[in-house]
């Protein structure tokens, strides 16, 4: 696996302390009263699960799957399921934290969807946040990195499902995931 990437972004030194810094601001800001995490299967189950034990206020945890199909690096067709039962979203104020923020699609959809459902209040976590490739307007209220636009794997960002246990971030060898001239492009399922 190792040997796919192309160089590290961050460490998991600079992962602990960046993750420390946002726990701290989400603690601040969120704290006073219960909330919900809900994390975005299948990226953000590490981040999320180092996030919550670095919070320490009560608590709940709930899952929602976004699944967008394209070609593997680019993201096509959004398609959510597991959606919290009404009871876990109804008057609750909820956090949904996702790996990425890349063209904004999932974060802004997702956080419609709880809206609707009743969340008294969404906020938005995102490990990395990717501007140069936003295509609706969206920005997280808290973020741990900025990356530049190049597509990474590591600490559960996955390329068509595998490197998600990464202890880093990186940025994969673009020769693994541009089809050769010749080479008729594959039609990946790119799980998040
Ligand atoms: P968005 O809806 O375009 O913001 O897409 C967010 C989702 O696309 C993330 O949750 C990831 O699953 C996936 N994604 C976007 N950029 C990358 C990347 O660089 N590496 C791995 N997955 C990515
Ligand atoms: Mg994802």
């Amino acid at each position: 696996m190792h040997q796919d990437i192309e160089r590290v972004l961050f460490d998991e030194h600079e992962i602990r302390n960046g993750i420390d810094r946002v726990a701290q601001s989400v603690t601040r800001i969120m704290g006073a009263e219960e909330f919900t995490v809900v994390s975005v299967l299948k990226g953000s189950c590490i981040f999320a699960s180092d996030l919550i034990r670095r919070i320490p206020v009560p608590l709940q945890l709930a899952f929602v799957a976004a699944r967008s199909y394209g070609d593997g690096t680019t993201a096509g067709k959004l398609e959510i399921d597991l959606v919290p039962t009404g009871g876990e979203i109804e008057g609750r104020r909820m956090l949904l934290v996702d790996d990425i923020l890349d063209t904004g699609r999932t974060m802004a959809c997702l956080k419609k969807v709880l809206l609707e459902r009743g969340a008294a209040e969404v906020r938005t976590c995102v490990f990395l946040d990717k501007p140069a490739r936003r295509e609706v307007e969206f920005n997280a209220d808290f973020k741990v990195f900025c990356v530049e636009d190049l597509f990474v794997v590591g600490y559960g960002l996955d390329y068509a499902g595998r490197y998600r246990n990464l202890p880093y971030v990186g940025a994969l060898r673009p020769e693994l995931y541009t089809p050769e001239p010749d080479e008729v492009p594959r039609a990946a399922t790119q799980t998040q």
